[in-house]
């Protein structure tokens, strides 16, 4: 079988297809810029990225909507098997393109898995948070509420896991790590590795003063905190075999981006 990987230069795609490759399974590493020209606003790419393909990890970055045109062709083409990036709690906090993106999948007539994730450790490292860790505050306003962190490295496994394996038609994962932290926790485990003094600010009123930040771009927050604390799961664990990886583990490994 040979896996399309979308967004394989991306967090959890680069990590998906190194591990399919470590698994001998042969990828097809697709992306704008990757080793497969695939661009979700331009359909006279994905012809040739499905060519040959049994199965698909589908993501689509923030704002870019998982096209239905492009699951219809993909099982025209003969996929057989389809692994989703969502969010956790989607219904709850409003996210119409990944509510959108689950439905296309579901109903795509494939065999289907959805992966909800909780925040990314990898935000603090390659993502959005990156510049603020390095300038040594960062503002979220989330106030103390708790976050399952979670691994890319331990998202991909799951993907990966139902990609290749049997059981995981129809399943729809919340996958966290293994502790639920404040954003003030994590900064202070940050520091822990980098002999840094990262500050956190959770308030609305330092969110409202940062550059980009909106009414709208709070109210996605203040959605997020009426659900309450997040609560572990043992997804990773249950269908990988091992612990999901701790905050302070990743903050260690990752340390040299901040220093
Ligand atoms: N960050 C979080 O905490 C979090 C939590 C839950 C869910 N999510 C969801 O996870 C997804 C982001 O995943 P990620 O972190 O793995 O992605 P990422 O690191 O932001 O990377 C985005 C990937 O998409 C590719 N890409 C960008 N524009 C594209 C286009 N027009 N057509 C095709 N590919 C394109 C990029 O490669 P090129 O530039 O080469 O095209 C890159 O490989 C989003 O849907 C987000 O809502 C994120």
């Amino acid at each position: 079988m040979t896996v399309l990987v979308l967004g394989s230069t991306g967090s959890t795609g680069r990590r998906v297809a190194d591990q399919l490759r470590s698994r001998d399974v042969p990828v097809r590493a697709a992306s704008r810029f990757g080793d497969v020209r695939f661009d979700w606003s331009e359909p006279d790419t994905w012809a040739a990225a499905l060519e040959g393909v049994s199965a698909i990890y589908v993501m689509a970055p923030d704002g870019v909507p998982v096209e239905p045109a492009f699951i219809t062709q993909a099982v025209s083409a003969g996929v057989e098997r389809l692994v989703l990036l969502s969010t956790m709690h989607p219904e709850e906090i409003g996210d119409d393109r990944l509510i959108a993106a689950e439905a296309t999948v579901r109903d795509s007539g494939a065999e289907w898995t959805v992966v909800r994730a909780h925040w990314f450790n990898q935000n603090f490292d390659e993502g959005f948070f990156l510049p603020a860790i390095q300038a040594g505050r960062l503002v979220v306003p989330l106030a103390d509420q708790r976050q399952a962190f979670v691994d890319a490295t331990d998202l991909a496994a799951v993907a990966v896991e139902a990609l290749l394996g049997d059981g995981h038609h129809t399943q729809t994962y919340d996958v966290t790590g293994p502790e639920a932290l404040t954003f003030a926790e994590a900064c202070a485990l940050i520091s822990t590795a980098t002999g840094r003094d990262i500050q956190y600010d959770g308030t609305p009123e330092a969110y409202l003063a940062t550059p980009g930040a909106t009414q709208e771009t709070l109210d996605f927050f203040l959605n997020q905190l009426s659900l309450g604390n997040a609560v572990p799961t043992n997804t990773v664990e249950r269908l990988t075999g091992r612990p999901a990886i701790p905050f302070q583990t990743y903050a260690n490994h990752a340390a040299p981006a901040w220093t």
